[in-house]
């Protein structure tokens, strides 16, 4: 397993996981339409494709062993600036993609769905067995990516993952994050606004996120698993928004202002990861790392503010519409 195709792989995770699967020697081909920009190091091992996966075709694809699916409108607010542009890409181009790898013989799937496709749950451990409930266009886009690729377990090795929100840092910066967006905010202004405040959400650092697709990577190809061996849930901390902002003030020695402001999202609940912990998976990094991480960043001017990481920011900027049309 040697050839990894990853879609997406400009963005904030995908840039980190290029650059962690490069230094282990794998060779990696990367599909994005770099709407963010691209920050991936040059390396004899990375071939880049600057293209939208709504287009992609047979000879775009290549022969990967694998292929790591990120590309996707990626959180709520910027799925609801253009729905159509975002069942397009999130669900569309995922049905065009899984359709390739099978017609090509890839062995291997892995899919970056997403933790929110819960929704609102009374239960206070949400397990993957639980039923989805999805709420926003980017919520319900991925539940219906997740059982577009279900159809297709027979021919494939297909995994699943549903994250909690990531943070910490990547060259292709998120600002727009929960756990960083806060941090930013105490560097920056000295001052943490907080939406609520009391729900309690899942969080993970940007470590554990890539050592979870490299985990799922590594492990031995199988068709048709069971679904307890296709979804995983990975968040491995679950907390207040308020816990954090009050966690990065002692953390950094800070004394920002935390303003409390109302919140239209009224989820709450602590996301349960023990599938893939009893799968062998162990999380080495906590948010408290990540803050840390982003104050040593800020202090170099690695992160600034930038319109571009803020995700919705730049596709406002871009005509979406004009993707519609691509
Ligand atoms: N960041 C998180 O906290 C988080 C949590 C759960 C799930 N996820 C999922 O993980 C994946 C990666 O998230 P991220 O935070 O790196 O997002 P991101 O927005 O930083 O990266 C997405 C990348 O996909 C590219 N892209 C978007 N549409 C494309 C298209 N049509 N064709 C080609 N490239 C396209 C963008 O240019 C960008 O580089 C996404 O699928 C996201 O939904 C992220």
């Amino acid at each position: 397993m040697k050839n990894i195709l990853i879609t997406g792989g400009g963005g904030y995770i995908g840039t980190n996981l290029v650059h962690s699967l490069l230094n282990e020697n794998y060779k990696i081909k990367v599909i994005d339409t770099f709407w963010f920009g691209n920050y991936l190091k040059k390396n004899k091992n990375l071939k880049i494709l600057k293209k939208d996966i709504r287009n992609s075709t047979d000879q775009d694809i290549g022969k990967p062993d694998c292929i790591i699916h990120l590309a996707s409108i990626a959180n709520d607010p910027a799925a609801e600036l253009d729905p159509g542009l975002t069942w397009n890409v999130n669900v569309l181009a995922t049905y065009n993609l899984i359709n390739l790898a099978i017609k090509k013989g890839v062995k291997k799937f892995i899919f970056a769905s997403s933790g929110s496709v819960y929704g609102i749950k009374k239960e206070k451990k949400v397990t993957e067995d639980l039923s989805l409930e999805p709420l926003s266009e980017y919520n319900k886009s991925k539940m219906i990516g997740e059982r577009i690729l279900l159809s297709y377990k027979k021919d494939i090795d297909l995994t699943i993952l549903r994250p909690a929100t990531v943070c910490g840092y990547s060259p292709s910066m998120r600002l727009d994050v929960a756990v960083n967006a806060l941090t930013f905010g105490a560097l920056n202004k000295k001052e943490i606004k907080v939406f609520g405040g009391k729900q309690i959400r899942p969080n993970l650092n940007m470590d554990d996120m890539i050592d979870a697709y490299k985990f799922f990577l590594k492990k031995k190809i199988k068709k048709n698993k069971h679904i307890n061996d296709t979804i995983f849930n990975v968040g491995f901390e679950n907390l207040s928004i308020i816990n954090i902002a009050k966690r990065i003030n002692k953390l950094l020695k800070l004394k920002s202002k935390i303003f409390i402001e109302p919140s239209n999202d009224p989820r709450s609940y602590r996301q349960n990861s023990d599938r893939i912990i009893n799968k062998g998976f162990k999380p080495k990094k906590k948010i408290d790392h990540a803050i840390k991480e982003i104050k040593n960043k800020f202090n170099e001017k690695k992160i600034f503010k930038k319109e571009s990481f803020y995700r919705i920011n730049t596709l406002k900027i871009i005509n979406t519409k004009k993707f519609n049309n691509v």
